[in-house]
């Protein structure tokens, strides 16, 4: 099911939304945390730089956003400790969660399965996939406390369907669309609403990495993208459940 990425953020119309982003320092989730402070929404930003974390945060309150909540994690050694931690903050702090987007993502590297090196492997599908699993496990009793939550796992075409070279990568990604796909049934009848999102292509050093001599005049920067994750926060998406969402890019 393809969203426009062409959408107008009204102010404050995520206002009072408590949102946590992984991978918020940069590339796109730098875009995500900008937009969904502007609607009035307080994002609370993961990631393992702090001092990424930081510019975004300045970048933030200086444009007269919504101020969000720093919260550094290297989510390659997270253990389930740290995210009960992060789980009682937000309950202690909010309350609630009503939105978690899982933002954060290696490319691990090009390279045929025969070939792959397997400790590249592990930290691929550590950062893609167990890290978001565990996150969404410890954070689903917070997000049960709001009355519209959403949960959005970022895909990718080559989670879709496969294609050679791209290794831990796009398997991580299928098995994201796996497990999107099993929760929202699990959780079809809560206030939850589970989708998948394949943003396509985005002018971020991700994109650099597996295209190294592309040129990027036509791959669109993610502040083009990102208005459409505001829109599917708020509760214009409030039907959208177990979908696999593509954003089609519009100038
Ligand atoms: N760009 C595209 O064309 C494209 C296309 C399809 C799908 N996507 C998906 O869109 C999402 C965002 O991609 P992007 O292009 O913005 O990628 P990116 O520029 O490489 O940014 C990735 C983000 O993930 C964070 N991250 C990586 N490892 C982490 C770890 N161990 N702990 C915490 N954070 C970690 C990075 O933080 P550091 O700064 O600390 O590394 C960074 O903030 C990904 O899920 C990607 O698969 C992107």
């Amino acid at each position: 099911m393809n969203i426009s990425t062409h959408y107008e953020i009204s102010k404050n119309e995520l206002k009072d939304k408590i949102i946590l982003l992984t991978g918020a320092n940069r590339g796109f989730g730098r875009a995500i945390t900008l937009d969904l402070a502007k609607a009035g929404a307080s994002v609370i930003m993961l990631g393992r730089d702090l001092g990424g974390l930081e510019t975004v945060y300045d970048e933030v309150v200086g444009l007269g956003y919504q101020q969000p909540i720093l919260h550094p994690l290297d989510l390659e050694g997270a253990t389930p400790e740290h995210y009960q931690q992060l789980q009682s903050e937000i309950l202690d702090n909010f309350g609630r969660l009503d939105g978690l987007i899982h933002n954060a993502a290696i490319i691990g590297t090009m390279m045929p399965i025969e070939q792959y090196d397997i400790k590249l492997w592990y930290s691929t599908l550590q950062i893609n996939l167990n890290a978001p699993f565990m996150l969404t496990q410890f954070l689903i009793p917070v997000l049960s406390q709001s009355v519209d939550a959403r949960i959005l796992f970022f895909s990718s075409s080559v989670g879709r369907e496969a294609r050679a070279y791209w290794g831990a990568y796009g398997v991580s990604k299928f098995a994201i669309e796996g497990l999107s796909k099993t929760l929202a049934e699990e959780l079809e009848k809560t206030n939850i609403k589970v989708n998948s999102v394949d943003p396509k292509q985005m002018r971020t050093k991700m994109r650099q990495t597996a295209y190294p001599a592309e040129n990027t005049d036509n791959i669109p920067p993610p502040e083009l993208i990102s208005p459409a994750i505001v829109y599917l926060m708020s509760k214009k998406s409030k039907n959208l459940n177990g979908k696999q969402l593509v954003l089609e890019f519009n100038k």
